[in-house]
């Protein structure tokens, strides 16, 4: 019988330290691993000497390997009876398309087995000190999607009511769109909101500021992707941050 079989493995947010244990051992046993272009490729010395490495790097807007010819491929690599690293940014469950490849898998009778990983919606807050739920100032977390399929945007009153923290994924492009929906919406201008590019890494860098604020400050600092935006009042706790004022921007780069 082969002994092929996939894993869906996180790197994490960027810092190579931040790749847990298991993800370090299911890279080790891999005989090829699949390479998504956000994973810091410092990971990739604890994959196997000789471990043939293949990008298959996504990245919205540019070149990139179909997802239906990333899922074969695996596939493929399986029934040969190859030990297979799918290694994805921060969790691969995650706005990841894990779940997709998982299904994939599963119709194909690959044996698979996942390592999560630290979610950047999670870690690059916590890089400036954010806590994303801390309990005084929000009831929760909402992860969200800057990017969807059809443009179409959440409901952001509904959002609103729920009290939680909003943390959005791949929302520079888009980050004064989502700021006038919010605004429309009723969320204070004032809010307190920061956008965090490269968090964890070396060349993070940041703003913290107001939520009516924020396109303006995120232009001028010349951020751009991959970033996290946050949007509540546990952005008080931003390092970086004295509690934001309605006229007041941190900006901060390493
Ligand atoms: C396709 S999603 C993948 C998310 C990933 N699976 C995770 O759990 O972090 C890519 C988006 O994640 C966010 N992202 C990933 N790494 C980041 C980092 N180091 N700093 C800030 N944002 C990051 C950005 O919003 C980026 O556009």
């Amino acid at each position: 019988m082969s002994k092929g079989k996939v894993w869906l493995i996180g790197a994490g947010p960027g810092d190579p330290e931040l790749l847990t244990l298991k993800a370090a051992r299911a890279l080790g046993e891999a005989d090829v691993v699949l390479v998504d272009d956000l994973v810091d490729r410092r990971v990739l010395a604890h994959a196997r000497p000789g471990a043939r490495v293949i990008e298959v790097g996504k990245r919205g807007g540019c070149k990139s390997t179909p997802q239906a010819f990333i899922e074969k491929l695996m596939v493929r690599l399986a029934r040969r009876g190859a030990i297979v690293a799918r290694l994805k940014g921060g969790d691969p469950f995650v706005f990841g398309r894990g779940g997709e490849e998982a299904e994939a898998l599963e119709a194909a009778g690959i044996p698979f087995e996942v390592a999560s990983g630290i979610t950047a919606g999670i870690a690059a807050p916590a890089a400036i000190g954010i806590p994303v739920t801390h309990r005084d100032v929000a009831r929760g977390v909402t992860f969200l999607t800057g990017h969807t399929h059809d443009g179409s945007g959440p409901d952001w009153a509904a959002l609103r009511a729920t009290g939680t923290t909003l943390v959005i994924y791949m929302g520079m492009k888009r980050v004064a769109a989502l700021v006038a929906g919010m605004l429309e919406a009723g969320f204070p201008a004032d809010t307190p909101a920061c956008a965090i590019q490269n968090g964890t890494l070396d060349t993070q860098a940041e703003v913290v500021t107001t939520l009516a604020e924020l396109p303006a400050a995120a232009t001028e600092a010349r951020l751009g992707s991959p970033a996290i935006l946050v949007i509540g009042e546990v952005v008080r706790h931003a390092r970086s941050a004295a509690a934001p004022a309605a006229d007041s921007t941190t900006r901060c780069a390493a």
